[in-house]
């Protein structure tokens, strides 16, 4: 597929065929994560990828009593951890320079960003391989259940998580009736407003 059709053609999908996911397109998905950007090549990301009851008992613990949505058809579910201290460790070694871990020397949480630009890779590749997707966030109160119940490290942390699989009708997100914003209203040329 054209690289503009894999960007121009990929949505957020909430609905999926009960369809497996082919075992080298997950592998592909996960491999083109790995070759995401990131400071100083940190890497300071992992991904858990469950299937079968491991995937039920993730949206059993994180979100409890909604067995029929679309997105729980989905066969794989990939949750993105970032991981904070692999950056706050990276930045002190000899050809970074810094001497402490001072959180305040970021400009922004580049771990999740970076566990961001990965989490987008995987999307286009899903894409580019005939199956869709889905980004979502999990609440808050269910990060600590979340991490005891699958023993997933304190230090990673989960951005969201992406269903994945063979996309099937589903209803247009309400968010779409907001409509794409134009580039006249987001993009600034040479400074923020002509005079
Ligand atoms: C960081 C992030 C979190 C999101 N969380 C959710 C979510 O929890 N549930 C959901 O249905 N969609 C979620 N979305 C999908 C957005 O609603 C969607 O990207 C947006 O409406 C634009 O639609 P499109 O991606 O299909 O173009 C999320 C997207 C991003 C980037």
């Amino acid at each position: 597929m054209e690289f503009q059709d894999v960007v121009r053609r990929r949505r957020m999908v909430r609905n999926f065929e009960d369809r497996p996911v082919p075992d080298e397109a997950l592998d592909l998905i996960l491999e083109n994560a790995l070759h995401a950007p990131s400071a100083g090549f940190s890497q300071g990301w992992a991904f858990l990828v469950l299937q079968g009851d491991e995937k039920r008992h993730f949206h059993d613990v994180t979100y409890p009593g909604h067995d029929d949505l679309g997105v729980y058809r989905a066969p794989v579910l990939i949750v993105c951890l970032s991981h904070k201290d692999a950056y706050l460790d990276r930045y002190t070694e000899p050809d970074k320079g810094w001497t402490d871990r001072d959180e305040s020397r970021w400009p922004a949480p580049y771990w999740d960003i970076d566990t961001g630009f990965a989490a987008l890779l995987m999307l286009l590749t899903a894409v580019d391989n005939g199956l869709a997707g889905v980004f979502f966030g999990i609440a808050p109160d269910k990060i600590r259940v979340f991490h005891e119940e699958f023993g997933v490290p304190d230090p990673y942390h989960p951005i969201g998580a992406i269903a994945l699989g063979y996309a099937a009708t589903d209803t247009p997100s309400s968010s779409l009736k907001r409509g794409r914003r134009p580039q006249a209203e987001v993009v600034h040329r040479g400074r923020w407003q002509s005079r």
